[in-house]
């Protein structure tokens, strides 16, 4: 048996604010954004929309493409860095009600960029080791709500959006999550985190602050560039596959700089890296999902096709997953 990811499907809001509209409420420039992240747009969600709103729209697009419903889901996953509450409920159990998915195993995971990643590989885990049917592996996120707004390093790199994979264990030998590979180095969690309200004791009843991103970005740059060459080469080593077997490469949207640098060190055309943080920016757990379905839709995605997956991001974790489509 093996585990494919039978549809995938995203949900985009539709405001869109370009470099040159953010440069008029922040101080920086759509040159400057561009020649240091190959960021050109992102969307943001409207009022009132949230993380699981999104979540849901992908899902149920997900469904649709995979034609099952969604009683026939056993297990919901949803990674987020923007649940729709801090702790709990899960933003996963808020999604199963609003999909109708009711009795699946439904819980978060909290893996920052790679969040998608981790879901995948825990989402095939235990497909197998059950013997379930189908899972829905979701990435989802409203960064827009936790950007410090004053803070130009950060306020230019991030979007919202959500993406959705139904996974179902099939008699397809070969086919599918091939390999994983997930890390984290604990060490680096002080250089990107949610800056949140102080609370000295466990009775303070200080008014709650919006918690906002604070990132340290040569740091986090450097640990990216570092993820992603030693994630290549452990999955050559690893699998035995060489570079030139990828039809792809989809890596976490942050920077388009990131993937050069390490693209360079591997010799891999640029082509072979599917980039489309022009258009949406960083949307953390989203981005890879959102990737993903936007080369299904425009039919890049070839059945059988081998691609790579590269996550990285708070924690700091980084992750790999090679999947035959
Ligand atoms: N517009 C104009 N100028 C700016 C802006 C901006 N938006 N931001 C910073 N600058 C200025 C700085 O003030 C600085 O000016 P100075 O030299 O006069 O002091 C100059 O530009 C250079 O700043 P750096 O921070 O050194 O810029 P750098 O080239 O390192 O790029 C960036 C910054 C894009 C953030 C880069 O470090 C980066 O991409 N880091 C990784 C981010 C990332 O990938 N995060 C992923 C994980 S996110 C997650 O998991 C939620």
């Amino acid at each position: 048996m093996s585990v494919v990811i039978r549809s995938i499907a995203s949900y985009i809001p539709e405001i869109r604010i370009d470099n040159n509209e953010l440069a008029a409420k922040v101080d920086t420039t759509d040159e400057w954004i561009r020649s240091h992240t190959g960021i050109g747009a992102r969307h943001i969600a409207p009022d009132g929309i949230l993380t699981s709103d999104m979540a849901a729209q992908a899902a149920k697009s997900a469904l649709e493409k995979a034609k099952i419903s969604a009683r026939e889901i056993d297990i919901l996953i949803v990674a987020t860095a923007t649940p729709d509450y801090f702790g709990f409920p899960g933003t996963s159990c808020i999604v199963q009600d609003k999909i109708e998915a009711y009795g699946c195993t439904a819980f978060d995971v909290v893996a920052g960029c790679t969040g998608f990643i981790y879901a995948l590989d825990i989402a095939s885990a235990m497909l197998e080791a059950r013997h379930a049917r189908n899972a829905l592996v979701i990435g989802a996120e409203s960064l827009s709500r936790i950007v410090d707004w004053n803070d130009r390093s950060t306020a230019v790199l991030f979007g919202d959006g959500a993406g959705a994979a139904v996974l179902s264990r099939i008699d397809e030998p070969g086919r599918g999550c091939l390999s994983f590979i997930l890390g984290a180095e604990g060490s680096g969690a002080k250089d990107l985190y949610l800056v949140q309200a102080d609370r000295p004791n466990a009775f303070s009843r200080e008014a709650p602050q919006t918690p906002v991103i604070y990132m340290n970005g040569k740091k986090v740059y450097d640990f990216a560039v570092k993820s992603i060459t030693v994630l290549i080469e452990r999955i050559m080593h690893a699998t035995a596959y060489r570079l030139d077997d990828f039809a792809w490469i989809v890596p976490h949207q942050a920077n388009a700089r990131i993937v050069q640098a390490a693209g360079k060190r591997f010799k891999i055309p640029e082509e072979k890296f599917y980039l489309n943080m022009e258009e949406y920016a960083n949307t953390s757990a989203a981005s890879i999902p959102l990737a993903l379905a936007e080369m299904d839709s425009k039919g890049v995605l070839k059945k059988n096709d081998l691609i790579m997956l590269l996550g990285f991001g708070a924690g700091l974790t980084y992750g790999a997953a090679v999947i035959r489509w």
